[in-house]
């Protein structure tokens, strides 16, 4: 089978490992070792051994049923617009996933959630001059341990069909391309509203680590999150592991 997404740059180099550590660590020793790659390069993993989420989290990575990979780009933006690159990404999966289910949901700030559950998380990682987007998607497995620090859910469990694995990959870059060029040409403030409207944010009621109860009330210009505290003075934060719970 002949695999290549219908896109300008994105995904032209898929390379395909059966068993590795993890496609962002694969990502990285490649750009260190000099290899030669172009921006939208794909790692694509069967199966992961040391998946990482956020926060050293373990993403677990069974064989032959979920999509595992890491996107290399080599952003022409100003660094201090990297880290906003989260926003085109989750933005062009959501897109992908609406094909399969209409309640699609972005949370806050790299989670993609179907029916209130997790099916993709996206880990976003510097190297040198490039962005590594490693990407974890829930496609076919069937059931997910007790523990986990959301529910998880697949397409599988959501539409009752086996779904192509490559497929939804295929479409999941399209996406994504689209989005990334779109940021890039008009900046986060084009993509922000866009991002909000699709998000489980606004007007939420959160509690954060240190015990305040806060509203959300956007997004900051670098992505973080903008809240409202009781006594009405205004903040931000910057990682949701400063969030206790959502209400
Ligand atoms: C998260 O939700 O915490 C992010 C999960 C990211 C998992 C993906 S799977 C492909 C890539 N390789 C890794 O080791 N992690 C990311």
């Amino acid at each position: 089978m002949r695999i290549f997404p219908n896109t300008k740059w994105m995904g032209h180099q898929l390379i395909f490992f059966k068993d590795i550590d993890s496609s962002n660590d694969t990502a990285k020793s490649f750009i260190q070792l000099g290899k030669n790659l172009s921006c939208g390069s794909v790692i694509i993993a069967n199966k992961q051994n040391k998946g990482r989420g956020r926060f050293q989290r373990i993403w677990h990575s069974p064989a032959s049923v979920n999509l595992y990979f890491s996107i290399l780009i080599k952003p022409e933006l100003d660094q201090k617009n990297w880290p906003q690159m989260t926003f085109p990404m989750s933005l062009g999966i959501l897109e992908a996933t609406q094909k399969y289910s209409k309640d699609v949901h972005l949370k806050w700030p790299n989670d993609i959630l179907v029916q209130g559950k997790k099916i993709c998380g996206i880990l976003l990682e510097l190297e040198k001059d490039w962005v590594i987007v490693g990407v974890g998607y829930n496609v076919n497995q069937k059931e997910f341990q007790a523990g986990l620090h959301l529910p998880a859910t697949s397409l599988f469990l959501e539409t009752g069909k086996q779904i192509d694995r490559f497929r939804i990959l295929l479409e999941i870059l399209q996406h994504i391309e689209k989005w990334y060029e779109y940021f890039c040409k008009h900046g986060f403030e084009s993509i922000r509203e866009i991002w909000i409207e699709k998000s489980h944010l606004l007007q939420r009621g959160i509690v954060l680590t240190d015990g305040r109860h806060v509203t959300v009330t956007g997004l900051n210009d670098d992505g973080s999150l903008c809240y409202m505290g009781e006594d009405y003075k205004k903040g931000a934060l910057y990682s949701s592991d400063e969030i206790c719970s959502w209400l």
